[in-house]
């Protein structure tokens, strides 16, 4: 019998759920179409020149190889010193802060250390799309608790019941992606509270945290000593300094938690790269850039709401993030009844402006008449957007 030299086994997949995601879908139609491409979330503008100097700088002195397993040491110490200026809470860079490749790989890492097979973690839906794929992947159970439809508010009395003996965390997201709103103090509060009596873990997810509006403070875990006690808190510099494409960002979480993730950590990463880390301490020393960037945002907010308040597309509330919902139920054209992902389609292909689904966001899909677009944009893109977006 001649055996085929060329053979590939038939793997059974982990995540029959997952396909290609929405943002890539939206992203190449937009290229292919030529649309704006307000869908994917990442700025259309550089970065600040000096950052890339600093990398460079970097990159000439010499930094180039592998760095600390948890991180370049200055860059820990500045992060630490940023949170416990702007949340008073102060974490040890030595044990409590790890530095991570971007936002995405901190959070499977978390949920990697800590959730095991039929252990329960909750997220609230609508949600980012990398959480239950990696639950999945840890053998865990999602459990999905919708924020209240209309208004995306967390509704306590379904996460309460939600929670289980297993229970091993609860996932948030504050500045929420993809519903631009907000957790108060209150809601901090009162999560503080559900999860005093119990030993359930907290993911919080706060690559967006400084984009928060109109005077408003982010209402950090860090804030709140029974929370931050239980909870992995973790961040990007993607979002915060325009560079989403380095993947850049950190966890941190008291010592013993931190240890967990630190074991996952070094066999899947192991260390992130070494002159992007040196850069990003040298440019953070100075805060203006991060404490600048709620302006810089809100002005650009301010610009695309007004320009889609001319249009017939209801606007949802913008308290944070750099993401902007609409409703499309009361457009003029007949493809406002269009389910949200094959209008969005239609949106790209014929009227040149990409935006996201929110039923992108959800496991079962809800479809609630919701896009979202993306204003990380230069003021011409959004213009150009909008010129579009009135004919509808
Ligand atoms: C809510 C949320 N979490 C995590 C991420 C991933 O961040 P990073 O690019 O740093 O991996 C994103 C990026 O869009 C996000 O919106």
């Amino acid at each position: 019998m001649t055996a085929t030299l060329e053979y590939t086994p038939a793997l059974q997949t982990k995540l029959p759920h997952v396909g290609t995601t929405i943002f890539t879908v939206m992203s190449q139609l937009a290229a292919e179409k030529g649309a704006v491409n307000l869908g994917q979330g990442f700025p259309d503008f550089e970065c600040n020149p000096k950052l890339v100097d600093a990398v460079s700088d970097a990159m000439q002195r010499g930094l180039n190889q592998y760095p600390p397993m948890t991180g370049v040491p200055v860059l820990r110490e500045t992060i630490a010193h940023k949170i416990q200026g702007m949340y008073g809470r102060r974490y040890d860079p030595n044990t409590e802060i790890t530095i991570t490749a971007g936002a995405t790989q901190a959070i499977i890492t978390v949920i990697l250390a800590v959730v095991r097979p039929g252990d329960e973690v909750i997220v609230l839906e609508p949600c980012f799309d990398s959480y239950v794929p990696n639950i999945e992947l840890a053998g865990g159970t999602v459990v999905p608790v919708p924020l209240t439809p209309g208004t995306f508010r967390p509704d306590f009395d379904k996460i309460a019941a939600a929670l289980s003996p297993k229970t091993r965390a609860i996932l948030i997201n504050s500045p929420h992606n993809p519903s631009a709103t907000t957790w108060s103090q209150a809601d901090m509060l009162k999560l503080q509270e559900l999860l005093a009596p119990t030993d359930v873990l907290l993911i919080s997810d706060e690559v967006y945290e400084h984009m928060v509006f109109d005077g408003h403070d982010h209402q950090s875990t860090a804030r709140y000593p029974g929370l931050a006690a239980r909870a992995f808190i973790v961040s990007s510099f993607g979002k915060t300094y325009h560079v989403t494409g380095w993947k850049v960002g950190y966890v941190a979480a008291p010592a013993s938690l931190t240890a967990e993730f630190r074991k996952v950590h070094q066999f899947n990463v192991f260390t992130v790269n070494t002159p992007m880390q040196h850069g990003l301490a040298t440019y953070m020393a100075d805060p203006q850039a991060h404490l600048e960037l709620p302006m810089f945002y809100r002005r650009k907010r301010d610009l695309f709401r007004a320009g889609l308040a001319n249009t017939k597309f209801k606007l949802l509330p913008c308290e944070g993030t750099y993401f902007q919902c609409v409703d499309i139920s009361s457009l003029g054209v007949p493809e406002r009844k269009l389910p949200e992902a094959d209008f969005c389609l239609w949106l790209t292909s014929e009227i040149g402006v990409a935006a996201i689904p929110l039923s992108a966001f959800y496991g079962n899909s809800f479809d609630q008449h919701v896009v979202r677009f993306c204003f990380a944009k230069k003021d011409e893109t959004l213009n150009i957007a909008l010129e579009r977006l009135a004919r509808l």
